[in-house]
């Protein structure tokens, strides 16, 4: 097995305005809140810093704004050891933010897409080669669903496989089930894509995140369950990023589809242990003891 592998991440960027609370307002009614504080977060750039933290080369191909948000998320991201020549920063447009209320242990989430609004087809096809210089490639649905779909056709006419973690939820195109080695919706997004007839010829490449329930896979024609593990959950944003991130790292380094699965279902579990989508993704250090402590002898 290869020591590291070569991730590519083609996805959204953001800055995460984050407040707790006890209550969540009703319509038409002003509640007084908890801390407030801002993260870099985007399911693209969670994916990124989670797969770059456990070791992985991490190519990421995104947007941001020319303002403030843009450059901090820019800057942590080299902090994180992320290659972004893949990252443009766009004039005359806002970075993405995403508005997240932290309540009764979940997040609920509402984003402002910005600059990742531009990452179009042509955009994705002036970074190319650095798509084809990977193991794998991982998707979202925070950039434009023609851009998924362009992604793939390149990725696919390279070989390369691609993980597509259908968040938010959109009707999925005929291309992405068929281009897809994996999909990874949570167990709401699932309901949505278990209404599309599609969705049975594919149903084993299928990974469902289900949280605290853990998570369903198939393995071998059979289907499979893991258990999640129990941690103290301080914050469950970008646990499913973290997920994927590990996920893509470790299959992308040849990695047998059950480890990878033990293994990103333990990084998912770190990650909720500490604020910030991206604050308590772990190292690979930390993921390998934590497995190991675990494990009942
Ligand atoms: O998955 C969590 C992420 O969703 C947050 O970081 C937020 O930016 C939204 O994209």
């Amino acid at each position: 097995m290869a020591v590291s592998s070569t991730v590519c991440i083609v996805g959204s960027i953001n800055m995460d305005l984050s407040i707790s609370t006890n209550t969540i307002p009703k319509q038409g009614e002003t509640v007084i809140g908890g801390e407030f504080a801002t993260y870099p977060g985007g399911k693209g750039a969670n994916q990124a810093v989670a797969a770059a933290r456990l070791g992985s080369s991490v190519n990421m191909i995104g947007a941001i704004g020319n303002d403030t948000f843009g450059a901090t998320l820019l800057d942590h991201l080299e902090s994180e050891g992320i290659n972004y020549d893949g990252i443009e920063t766009i004039p005359d447009v806002a970075t993405g933010i995403a508005n997240i209320i932290l309540s009764e242990n979940d997040n609920r989430i509402i984003v402002s897409s910005g600059a990742n609004r531009l990452v179009t087809p042509d955009f994705v096809e002036r970074h190319r080669d650095v798509i084809n210089k990977s193991d794998i490639v991982l998707l979202q649905l925070e950039i434009p669903m023609e851009t998924v779909v362009h992604t793939l056709k390149i990725a696919n006419e390279y070989g390369i496989p691609v993980i597509v973690n259908p968040a938010p939820y959109q009707q999925l195109p005929e291309a992405v089930f068929s281009g897809s080695a994996f999909l990874t919706p949570n167990e709401i997004e699932l309901l949505s894509m278990k209404t599309d007839p599609k969705f049975t010829s594919i149903q084993e490449n299928v990974i469902v995140t289900q949280g605290e329930r853990g998570v369903q896979f198939y393995e071998n024609r059979e289907k499979r369950y893991l258990p999640s593990h129990h941690v103290e959950a301080k914050d469950t944003t970008g646990a499913g990023d973290t997920f994927n991130g590990a996920l893509a790292s470790q299959l992308g380094r040849g990695a047998k589809l059950t480890k990878a699965i033990e293994y990103a279902n333990a990084a998912a579990a770190l990650s909720v242990t500490k604020i910030g989508a991206q604050g308590g993704m772990p190292t690979g250090t930390e993921v390998d003891l934590f497995i190991k402590e675990r494990t009942v002898s």
